[in-house]
């Protein structure tokens, strides 16, 4: 309850007038056990979901591909652990499938930025980690960075509750895994040795808001971002060990991470983001800068660079990563060895692409983010049947 309340008073502070907000609602691209950031040329010890441009590995071009965004300006990458499900009785684990992620671009200073503070678009090339890999059996130690990373079980007839570990289910609408950002950059650096410290958070102690630290002055847009996994026909264990595991072995929850490189055409962001004030959410449209390099009817496909079988029903979670928590701590398969994989550069569709059985998530998702708001907004008087009234994804 805690962290549900906590979440919407960060919202409810942070919904601020005159401040832009848009999102951009993505189909699922690839999972693939690639990480840009930490292994740029290689294989990554765990299975990530991928959105953005089809252009995953560090020396593609990314003008040349297409992109999950619906604005053709931003080429950027973001990602995430896959999510799977461990079924104790046969010690086998079920990929749960991607539905759908929401990249939101939050305005959001503090008391001296004002109402029309500065932001700085995200440079090209900035590289991101938001979330600890190594947090298993307690939350990252610095608060901040704990209250960064949530959960979201999706269950329009009892109640959605947001907590800070993975939720048991039944999620019948989906498990919605969230994370927020660092927005306070060193002004100087695009990347660091640990990928992190180029960044921070706000100094105000609500990760998504505030304004920055004097080391970290420039203030840049937050990002967060929902990864929301299709729950609803899981074939699942009402008890017992089995458990929701992201891809890393993490069956608790603390340790979930993402990742982001900015490939945007920074003109573009930075006239988005003085310009565009309010509450846009997927209304791209309203947003002149974009309104040019908005593209709602493409999609984007790419054929998997590993050749390695990461989704489905498998013996061991990909690249032999044991369950490093919970009560199935230390399950693996017996024999489970890591092959040699060779990565290639992926082919994705040209950015022009069509794929005319598309939906138009854009447009889709936009009630979604709306019952968000809503939720912040009316935290005081929340109504579970205005709740399920919204729940029209
Ligand atoms: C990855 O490959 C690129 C281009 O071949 C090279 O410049 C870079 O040093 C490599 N990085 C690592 C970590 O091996
Ligand atoms: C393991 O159990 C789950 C849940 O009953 C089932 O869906 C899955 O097909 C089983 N896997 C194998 C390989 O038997
Ligand atoms: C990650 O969290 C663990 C505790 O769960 C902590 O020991 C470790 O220092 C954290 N790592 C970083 C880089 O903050
Ligand atoms: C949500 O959390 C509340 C309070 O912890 C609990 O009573 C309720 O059963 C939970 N709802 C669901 C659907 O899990
Ligand atoms: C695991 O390897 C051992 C020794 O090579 C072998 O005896 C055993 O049958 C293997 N088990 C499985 C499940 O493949
Ligand atoms: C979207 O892409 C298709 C195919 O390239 C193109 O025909 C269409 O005009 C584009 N729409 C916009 C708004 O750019």
């Amino acid at each position: 309850m805690y962290s549900l309340i906590s979440f919407v008073v960060v919202l409810v502070l942070s919904a601020l007038p005159g401040r832009s907000f848009w999102i951009i609602t993505h189909s699922p691209l690839v999972s693939q056990r690639l990480d840009p950031i930490l292994a740029p040329n290689g294989t990554s010890s765990h299975t990530h979901a991928f959105v953005g441009s089809a252009a995953i590995l560090s020396s593609q071009d990314k003008n040349a591909l297409c992109t999950t965004s619906g604005v053709k300006a931003d080429k950027s990458n973001y990602w995430a652990p896959q999510l799977y499900y461990y079924h104790a009785k046969n010690s086998t684990f079920s990929s749960v499938p991607l539905s759908y992620v929401n990249t939101y671009y939050l305005n959001r200073g503090g008391p001296k930025m004002g109402a029309n503070g500065k932001l700085t678009a995200f440079p090209k090339g900035l590289k991101m980690i938001a979330g600890n890999n190594t947090a298993m059996d307690s939350p990252d130690p610095d608060p901040t960075k704990a209250l960064a990373v949530s959960y979201v079980c999706l269950n329009y007839k009892d109640g959605s509750n947001t907590t800070k570990t993975l939720p048991t289910g039944p999620c019948p609408q989906g498990l919605r895994t969230q994370i927020v950002f660092p927005s306070c950059w060193n002004g100087k650096d695009l990347d660091s040795a640990d990928h992190q410290s180029h960044m921070s958070y706000p100094i105000d102690g609500v990760a998504d808001s505030g304004d920055c630290p004097t080391s970290h002055p420039v203030k840049l847009m937050t990002l967060f971002y929902e990864f929301v996994y299709a729950t609803g026909n899981l074939k699942r264990s009402s008890s017992g060990k089995s458990r929701f595991v992201l891809a890393n072995g993490d069956a608790v929850g603390y340790a979930m991470h993402a990742d982001f490189v900015s490939a945007w055409d920074v003109t573009v962001l930075q006239k988005a983001v003085d310009q565009c004030t309010g509450n846009l959410f997927g209304d791209l449209k309203s947003c002149p800068p974009f309104v040019p390099t908005l593209n709602t009817t493409s999609s984007c496909k790419t054929k998997e660079s590993v050749k390695e079988k990461v989704l489905g029903s498998l013996k061991s979670l990909p690249g032999c990563v044991p369950i490093k928590n919970g009560p199935s701590k230390g399950a693996i398969a017996k024999n489970c060895t890591v092959p040699t994989l060779s990565v290639v550069a992926q082919q994705g569709g040209p950015d022009d692409a069509t794929f005319p059985n598309r939906r138009n998530v854009l447009e889709e998702h936009v009630p979604h983010a709306q019952r968000r708001l809503d939720l912040a907004e009316s935290a005081v008087r929340r109504s579970r049947h205005r709740e399920i009234a919204a729940a029209v994804l």
